[in-house]
């Protein structure tokens, strides 16, 4: 019996009653552009991350871009970001008119610490994007104590809590992506920002919309980047089992955790206080090609998702040479990410810890 990576269908398998009934419903409103759905999504959302404003984007990549502007960030400022992450969360920069600067991470975390942001603050940076990686929940306040504001990037920490609260309301503002794979995931593209500050959320939804309040006046050079109804439908129905699939993914962590498996690799840890609703379950070794080997004779799901961090690619050249981050080489060179659901059974953590043993 193989394990897959991850299970997006078995979460959904019993909703699909009522995900058709919300297709219809959007069908028979015929509103597919920014109507009802959208906005009761938004307040459903942002009432759920602790927010006072959540604003529909196209995806994540695109809520990052717009909810930076939405700060002022533009031409001229530096925004730092870690290269150990999903190549979305520099990219997103440029667009601005900004340039990435890259920090490091603590290995055993994933996360940026307020150290490795420090490290590439200058007196140009105008914003941190935080990222919550692979669930995990990066210390936004300690970083914001260092004077800059935080873009948090949620994309992969749907779901997770910390004692500060939850991902979506620990920054100035935060971006979301419901890439179907993503702890809450619609059928397509989509994403969110969400903040507490009226301004910013004004002017992200302005952004999102061409630059325009009133679709007829032009006040900037904006996007087309709208999550449709369909989407927002789709998700209205799974956002009230979320936290169930948050502890479905916490359980698994526990089952790898009682099989054994820190015995063998080093197991991700939750940031201080933090209860990550694991996206990846991304486990560490010095010689992890070993583990990839077993795991894919066994037909187990794994996958090295960053082994090239992104100050290496070669679209980051220009902002990449020159930079050492030994944190980040060090979780690039080891980091494996093996199977992790909502619905992954202490049997199947059991079958992945035994090929691992015979492995490592
Ligand atoms: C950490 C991170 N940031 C940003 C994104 C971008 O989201 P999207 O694919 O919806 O544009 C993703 C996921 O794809 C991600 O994992």
């Amino acid at each position: 019996m193989g394990v897959p990576l991850f299970d997006t269908s078995t979460p959904v398998y019993g909703l699909r009653g009522e995900l058709r009934g919300a297709v219809e419903r959007v069908l028979d409103s015929e509103r597919y552009i920014l109507g009802p759905e959208v906005s009761a999504f938004e307040d459903e959302f942002a009432e759920y991350c602790g927010a006072r404003h959540a604003v529909g984007v196209a995806n994540g990549t695109d809520a990052i871009t717009i909810a930076l502007r939405a700060m002022g960030v533009g031409p001229g400022d530096e925004v730092v970001v870690p290269s150990f992450t999903f190549y979305a969360s520099a990219e997103a920069i440029p667009p601005t008119g900004a340039t990435p600067v890259f920090c490091d991470i603590d290995p055993e975390t994933y996360c940026v610490t307020a150290e490795t942001v420090k490290a590439a603050i200058t007196p140009k940076t105008k914003a941190v994007i935080a990222v919550h990686l692979f669930g995990n929940v990066a210390p936004v306040a300690e970083i914001e104590a260092l004077g800059v504001p935080v873009l948090e990037d949620a994309a992969q920490a749907a779901g997770s809590t910390s004692a500060a609260g939850r991902p979506g309301a620990l920054g100035k503002t935060a971006a979301f992506s419901f890439f179907p794979s993503k702890n809450l995931g619609c059928f397509g593209d989509g994403g969110m920002i969400t903040t507490s500050d009226e301004q910013i959320a004004e002017r992200a939804r302005t952004l999102r919309f061409h630059g325009s309040r009133d679709k007829v006046t032009y006040e900037q050079v904006g996007y087309n980047s709208r999550l449709d109804e369909l989407q927002a439908a789709i998700l209205r129905v799974q956002l009230p089992h979320l936290d169930t699939w948050a502890d479905g993914r916490r359980a698994a962590g526990a089952h790898y955790e009682q099989a054994g498996l820190g015995e063998l690799a080093k197991l991700p840890r939750p940031t201080d206080g933090s209860e990550p609703a694991w996206h990846l379950y991304v486990v560490g070794h010095p010689q992890v090609e070993r583990l990839e080997e077993a795991l894919t004779d066994a037909e187990i799901g794994h996958k090295a998702y960053y082994r090239a961090p992104i100050h290496r690619q070669a679209a980051m050249r220009e902002w990449g040479e020159g930079v050492e981050l030994p944190g980040t080489e060090e979780a690039a060179r080891t980091h494996l990410a093996i199977p992790m659901s909502p619905v992954l059974t202490q049997e199947q953590a059991e079958e992945v810890v035994a090929v691992a043993r015979s492995a490592i």
